[in-house]
């Protein structure tokens, strides 16, 4: 009988770092590159959109060549067969959908998407966005944006998420820092349920004393670990 009922696994880009993508925050990180205000804010966008189609585009375009790593994997492998699991991801990468992830919200958005801000249609866009590209919907170009959630704005499916929190019995935080809320307010809102709260990272993160449990080290070592020993591998 598994011990779990409802788990809600939180992932942060630590978790893709295997896979060649850089974190955020990391010395080597996208922040320490790009000021967050000029490529992830609707002010920089108004400011400077070909600045901001730059940086997804050239975001886009590395992503082709990135596959999901074992920790991935074993997070596909936990909803396989332990079921109960939803997966939710700060992460704007596809590597969960790649491993096989199915229940999975993404909750900052996907880079993978765009959204016309016009007819508000979305649409899945593997290819360069420009300042003049026309919506496929309502035809009318200077619209598009990536479907990502800036900073300032607001996270998706948070309703959904808070239930999620409300019935979970055991919470996984695994590669974030736990620096950006709403996200890294999960953990308290999770315990304050009841839940079990485990944290798999590199390193302690800002929130490493609110959780009950914590494994340190690389994710792909880490989180197959601690996934063969939810399922009870021998
Ligand atoms: N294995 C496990 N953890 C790792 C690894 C690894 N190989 N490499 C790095 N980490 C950990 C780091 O120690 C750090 O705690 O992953 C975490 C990454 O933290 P951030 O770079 O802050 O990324 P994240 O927490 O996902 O950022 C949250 O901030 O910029 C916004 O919207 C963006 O979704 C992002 C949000």
């Amino acid at each position: 009988m598994a011990r779990f009922r409802n788990i809600v696994v939180l992932t942060g880009a630590g978790l893709s770092a295997e896979s060649g993508l850089s974190t955020f925050r990391d010395p080597d990180g996208i922040w320490s590159k790009y000021d967050y205000q000029d490529v992830a804010t609707a002010e920089g966008f108004r400011r400077n959109p070909l600045l901001v189609h730059d940086f997804y585009n050239a975001r886009r375009r590395a992503h082709r060549g990135l596959r999901p790593n074992a920790a991935h994997v074993a997070l596909a492998r936990l909803e396989a067969e332990h079921g109960g699991v939803m997966i939710v991801t700060q992460n704007i990468d596809a590597l969960h959908e790649a491993a096989g992830s199915r229940s999975l919200i993404h909750m900052h958005g996907e880079l993978l998407k765009v959204l016309c801000t016009f007819c508000s249609h979305r649409m899945v866009w593997r290819d360069d966005l420009r300042v003049d590209t026309a919506c496929p919907f309502c035809g009318l170009p200077g619209g598009m944006r990536p479907d990502v959630v800036w900073f300032g704005e607001m996270p998706y499916e948070m309703g959904r998420i808070s239930a999620l929190l409300a019935a979970a019995d055991l919470l996984v935080s695994i590669g974030t820092s736990g620096n950006v809320y709403p996200a890294a307010g999960f953990v308290a809102e999770a315990a304050a349920n009841g839940a079990h709260t485990v944290e798999l990272n590199l390193e302690p993160s800002e929130g490493a004393s609110l959780f009950n449990e914590a494994h340190y080290g690389r994710a792909t070592e880490i989180v197959p670990a601690f996934v063969g020993r939810i399922l009870g591998d021998r």
